[in-house]
């Protein structure tokens, strides 16, 4: 029988996994002592096979606790330990801009498989290698996707809507999205000058298929993988709306809307903003749990 090892801070989603394969969930226990460091206590009687399931935003001190929770169920006897994290940390620093920066990609990929036999997410930010296991050697690391939950989502709210990506990299979640209703799609360009400052472009000479379409009075979806600072969805938003759509609705993946990124967006006057729950957040409305059961049960827990 293998067993899920859950986190406070990502218990629901956990319980959810649990419960949709039919096997039993602990709690990893965590003590924060005054000088910051963690105490991490696991359930007595583990067996050989365990799931810790936990999303990797804000990933520093959740790293180390999970380093030390895997290192901990070892020592009691486990032998085989499947990492679900829906949200995986520090794919973005895939190679190094500058001089002398660290590319956190491969640091941490490593440091995942010294510890964990298998690892589970939902589209990481894979831009200049193509699998996850480029990223996490000697592992089976499985890549998942939203799109099928966030096609379903969307079929509930909408009839024809319009899905917009708004830069390159988004067009592999557009098009899936797009693809089994024949929606509408287009992709934007976009330049990123800095953390905060990016340009959203639909005219761009490379992107024709936007200017076959008109967006005035349709239901818009803008879909990106992740919500950050909220530039790219604003900078969109401003695009679209001189167009005069009937709604503007925002769908992602992973939720961060930090600082003020979720007023801004409201504040333009978008209609919906929606995520899945891999991060947790107010946006939550669609749960991408089943997407890694799914996974998990087709090809069994180990
Ligand atoms: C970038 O390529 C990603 O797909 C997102 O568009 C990006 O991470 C969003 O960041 P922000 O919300 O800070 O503009």
């Amino acid at each position: 029988m293998t067993l899920i090892l859950g986190f406070q801070d990502y218990l629901p989603q956990a319980e959810k996994l649990a419960l949709c394969l039919s096997i039993p969930i602990k709690q990893v226990d965590l003590h924060q002592f005054p000088d910051g460091e963690t105490k991490v206590t696991l359930p007595e009687k583990l067996p050989k096979q365990i799931i810790i399931c936990r999303s990797l935003n804000q990933p520093n001190d959740k790293l180390i606790e999970l380093i030390i929770t895997a290192s901990a169920a070892r020592n009691q006897g486990v032998e085989y330990i499947t990492l679900v994290a829906p949200y995986l940390c520090y794919m973005r620093q895939d190679k190094a801009f500058s001089t002398g920066e660290a590319i956190s990609q491969k640091i941490v990929g490593k440091l995942l498989s010294e510890y964990f036999d298998s690892v589970i997410t939902i589209d990481p930010h894979l831009h200049r290698i193509k699998n996850l296991t480029d990223a996490i050697p000697n592992t089976a690391a499985i890549t998942l996707h939203a799109t099928d939950a966030i096609t379903s989502f969307l079929q509930s709210k909408f009839q024809q809507p319009v899905i917009i990506g708004p830069d390159e990299e988004s067009e592999q979640w557009v098009k899936a999205i797009a693809a089994p209703h024949q929606w509408q799609y287009t992709i934007a360009t976009k330049q990123r000058y800095s953390d905060t400052e990016v340009n959203v472009s639909f005219s761009d000479a490379d992107s024709p298929e936007h200017t076959k379409l008109n967006l005035t009075a349709q239901d818009i979806i803008i879909v990106d993988d992740i919500a950050s600072t909220g530039k790219t969805l604003e900078e969109a938003v401003i695009q679209i709306k001189k167009q005069n759509p009937n709604s503007i609705s925002i769908i992602v993946t992973h939720a961060f809307f930090v600082d003020s990124a979720l007023q801004h967006l409201n504040r333009l006057g978008v209609n919906n903003i929606w995520s899945s729950d891999s991060i947790p957040h107010s946006s939550n409305a669609f749960s991408i749990i089943n997407t890694v059961a799914i996974q998990l049960n087709k090809h069994g827990t180990k």
